[in-house]
């Protein structure tokens, strides 16, 4: 068994961030999103691992994520020329996969089930495919199962206007050999791209057993701002633990479970978890509440951050309303110069949206 993991893409749908950066890096509770699924593809047992890059970001994505050593797996990367599509990813991983079996991973998926379970039955009953569904609230956005009362597979849709169930395809997906024929089969889409899911479908059509199972656990696919918002949020509450390792003064308080990072420095400031500070960071006369990330080198003065995710390097200063549902950028600066300022300076990137609330 090997794993493909998807990591090119050209995530319009986090613009600006992913301007500078690849969508899969994009940390949740200080985290890079893709190595999540590394992680829950180790857990599985599974140490070959094929990470399909993009021109644009495979150079930051190998170089943040290695060989795999860190995860206890082989790591290859396979260049993807261009984004044509999820079945074109798999077509151009053939080499690597050759006639193995292999779960296809979504990188900027994240799933609370374990892989387990769902490996276990692809194995135990020798599946051609078996694919993971979750209820969502537009399945338009997505790939749609149609499936009969015993729940058997009969129809999936890429992402139909007029969706026959809310039933969406999670990106997870257990094949074996027989795909590499059925995406040699299909044509474009009308996005231009090679969808896994026509490929799939096509295994439906030539009567390969091709079965669904539903996630029992939560699914987030992190492609917006606020999907990233409530993925933060949603991992923070289940999985972080207390570990203080900077240093906190004596004025500073800390509620509930919080993670303080190495080299961090917490002078009169209260953080109320589920919340994480990651290293080398400076905090001073800070409220930082539930729900929070901050990255690596980042500085915080008298400033209020609640349910909102700073990246590594960004800079706030002397901002005395509370910055709420925030998504901040590397080495961004928010500097307020005075209580009362004049005037407003700003300097923004392509794509950025500034909110002043009432
Ligand atoms: C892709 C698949 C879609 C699936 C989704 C899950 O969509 O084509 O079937 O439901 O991933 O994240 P895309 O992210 O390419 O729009």
């Amino acid at each position: 068994m090997k794993a493909l993991i998807l990591s090119g893409g050209k995530g319009t749908r986090l613009r600006p961030l992913t301007y500078t950066g690849a969508k899969q890096l994009v940390p949740v509770a200080n985290k890079p999103i893709l190595w999540y699924g590394i992680e829950a593809i180790a857990a599985a047992g599974i140490n070959e691992i094929g990470i399909v890059i993009s021109p644009e970001t495979g150079e930051e994505v190998k170089a943040k994520t290695g060989n795999g050593s860190r995860f206890g797996v082989k790591i290859t990367y396979i260049l993807q020329e261009e984004p044509a599509g999820l079945a074109h990813a798999v077509k151009v991983s053939q080499s690597f996969l050759q006639d193995s079996p292999f779960v296809l991973y979504l990188g900027d998926n994240l799933i609370r089930d374990r892989l387990q379970e769902f490996l276990a039955k692809f194995q135990q009953q020798q599946l051609n495919g078996l694919i993971l569904l979750h209820e969502v609230k537009n399945p338009s956005a997505f790939g749609v199962a149609k499936i009969d009362d015993r729940g058997r597979l009969l129809q999936l849709i890429e992402k139909p206007k007029d969706p026959q169930s809310n039933l969406a395809l999670v990106g997870v997906y257990f094949f074996d050999r027989t795909i590499h024929q059925a995406i040699a089969e299909i044509k474009s889409s009308p996005r231009g791209e090679l969808e896994i899911t026509d490929a799939i479908q096509t295994l439906i059509d030539r009567q390969y057993n091709v079965q669904a199972m539903q996630l029992s656990g939560w699914w987030l696919d992190t492609g917006k701002k606020d999907d990233l918002l409530e993925a933060n949020h949603i991992v923070l509450d289940d999985f972080l633990e207390t570990k203080i390792a900077g240093n906190v003064d004596s004025d500073s308080q800390i509620y509930g479970r919080v993670e303080v990072g190495k080299g961090t420095q917490l002078i009169n400031c209260t953080i109320r978890g589920p919340a994480i500070v990651g290293e080398n960071c400076h905090l001073e006369n800070c409220f930082i509440g539930p729900y929070s990330s901050i990255a690596n080198d980042v500085t915080l003065i008298d400033t209020d951050i609640d349910h909102s995710v700073i990246l590594s390097g960004a800079k706030i200063v002397n901002i005395h309303q509370r910055i709420v549902d925030s998504l901040i950028g590397q080495r961004a600066q928010l500097i307020l110069a005075s209580k009362r300022p004049k005037a407003i300076r700003f300097m923004i990137g392509d794509d950025c949206k500034i909110e002043l609330m009432s």
